[in-house]
């Protein structure tokens, strides 16, 4: 999958694919990540890349010109790659979008900085706008290498046999349960028997409940679309009553 990231700047992802995971997927080359710098898409004497906003206010807005050109030099190389704006009024990134995601060819992906580009750009080139979150970044690139790293993690290769993006939290629609490793005892506090014990049936059994304990406890409106068995009701039937105690 190829990811090109339309940023004012580019030294900010210098650091960030550089290690780990992204870096080996990258060696491997199961994805592929540029950076192209939208000024050097701006052809008059300065290079200025923001403006002014018409009617006035507060902050810059992000020209049209040169994010057209950028836009269009990079799509000219990758047809088939999906434009994507980086929003806060995005659609939110949620581990099923980023499944959808992880189908495309490429994504085209731009940052924004300022009070945000130009409309222009959205009407002519976005085919989709994201937001990590709600809340205000002061620029896209935190959000493309979110976004990037996300999607990375779900083509096929890139995590390790040891590694699994279904285990996750959200790869069933729960959060995970709780891991350990050893030590057995620190500080007092103990690894839960039952993790010691061997039993497959009884371990996978106790996280499937401490997944459901968790989002019950964290996220109730998750288990709304979670995919439960009559068994896992039954338990959260007791979480409510007020049982369902840790072993
Ligand atoms: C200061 S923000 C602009 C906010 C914009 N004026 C607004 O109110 O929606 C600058 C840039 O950071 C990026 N950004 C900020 N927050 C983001 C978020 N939650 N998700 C994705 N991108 C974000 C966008 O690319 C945005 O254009």
């Amino acid at each position: 999958m190829k990811f090109d990231l339309l940023t004012l700047f580019p030294d900010m992802f210098s650091g960030a694919f550089s290690d780990s995971i992204i870096k080996h997927a990258v060696e491997k080359g199961l994805i592929e990540i540029s950076s192209h710098n939208i000024r050097d898409f701006a052809f008059d004497k300065h290079r200025v890349t923001d403006d002014y906003p018409y009617g006035g206010g507060a902050g810059m807005v992000m020209k049209v010109e040169p994010l057209a050109a950028c836009i269009e030099s990079v799509k000219a190389e990758r047809p088939l790659s999906k434009v994507v704006l980086l929003t806060p009024g995005g659609r939110p990134l949620k581990q099923s979008f980023v499944e959808e995601l992880a189908l495309e060819d490429g994504l085209i992906i731009i940052c924004g900085r300022y009070e945000g580009v130009d409309e222009r750009v959205r009407e002519l080139f976005v085919d989709l706008e994201i937001s990590i979150g709600d809340f205000v970044l002061t620029g896209g690139e935190p959000a493309a290498i979110v976004l990037v790293d996300a999607v990375s993690r779900l083509l096929p290769g890139v995590l390790g046999s040891r590694q699994s993006a279904e285990e996750d939290s959200f790869g069933n629609g729960l959060l995970e349960y709780p891991q350990y490793t050893r030590p057995p005892e620190f500080r007092g506090l103990t690894v839960p028997p039952v993790l010691l014990s061997g039993n497959h049936r009884e371990i996978e059994c106790w996280r499937r409940r401490e997944s459901l304990r968790r989002t019950w406890l964290m996220r109730r409106e998750l288990l709304d679309e979670a995919d439960l068995t009559e068994e896992d009701k039954h338990y959260l039937r007791m979480l409510r009553d007020g049982g369902g105690t840790q072993n």
